[in-house]
């Protein structure tokens, strides 16, 4: 009995690690949608139409035509200055996404793909973040 009151909340921990370690994963698009709800979603919106003059699309964004390693770069670096997006110029500032995990910028850009800019075929791994950012000019 003693034993039971124990390994009940041990198995509950065990589960409980486990399904954190799932939600990590590069490509649970669960996670890219939470990175991309609570860091991008404010200005590029939902949708990712983007907000009138200020913040360009990323649904149907000619940007995202680009290598992949250019989005990724850009989506670590942030960007300011005038970026033109679709024929129309932008220049407000992008913030920089620093503090991501490789693993965390390939949920997020592989989110971006495969649910704003439906590239259902479009998937990036950790190895081509690290590539990418060991490049980034
Ligand atoms: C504070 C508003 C803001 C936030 C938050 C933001 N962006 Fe941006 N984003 C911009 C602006 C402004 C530009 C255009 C930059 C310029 O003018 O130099 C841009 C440009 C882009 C571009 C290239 C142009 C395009 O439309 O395809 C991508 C891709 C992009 N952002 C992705 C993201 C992602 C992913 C996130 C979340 C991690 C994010 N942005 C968060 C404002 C924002």
């Amino acid at each position: 009995m003693k034993n039971a009151i124990f390994l009940a909340p041990m198995l509950l921990l065990l589960i409980w690690i486990a399904s954190c370690n799932r939600y990590q994963e590069a490509n649970n698009p669960l996670w890219g949608e939470k990175l991309y709800t609570t860091r991008c979603a404010n200005c590029h919106q939902a949708d990712g139409k983007g907000l009138a003059d200020l913040y360009p699309p990323l649904a149907n964004s000619d940007f995202l035509n680009n290598d992949h390693a250019k989005v990724i770069c850009l989506i670590y670096q942030g960007a300011k200055g005038e970026m033109v997006v679709n024929g129309k110029t932008y220049k407000q500032v992008m913030p920089a996404n620093t503090d991501l995990s490789h693993e965390a910028l390939a949920a997020l850009t592989t989110y971006i793909y495969q649910k704003i800019a439906q590239q259902a075929q479009t998937t990036i791994i950790p190895l081509e973040v690290q590539q990418a950012l060991s490049e980034c000019k």
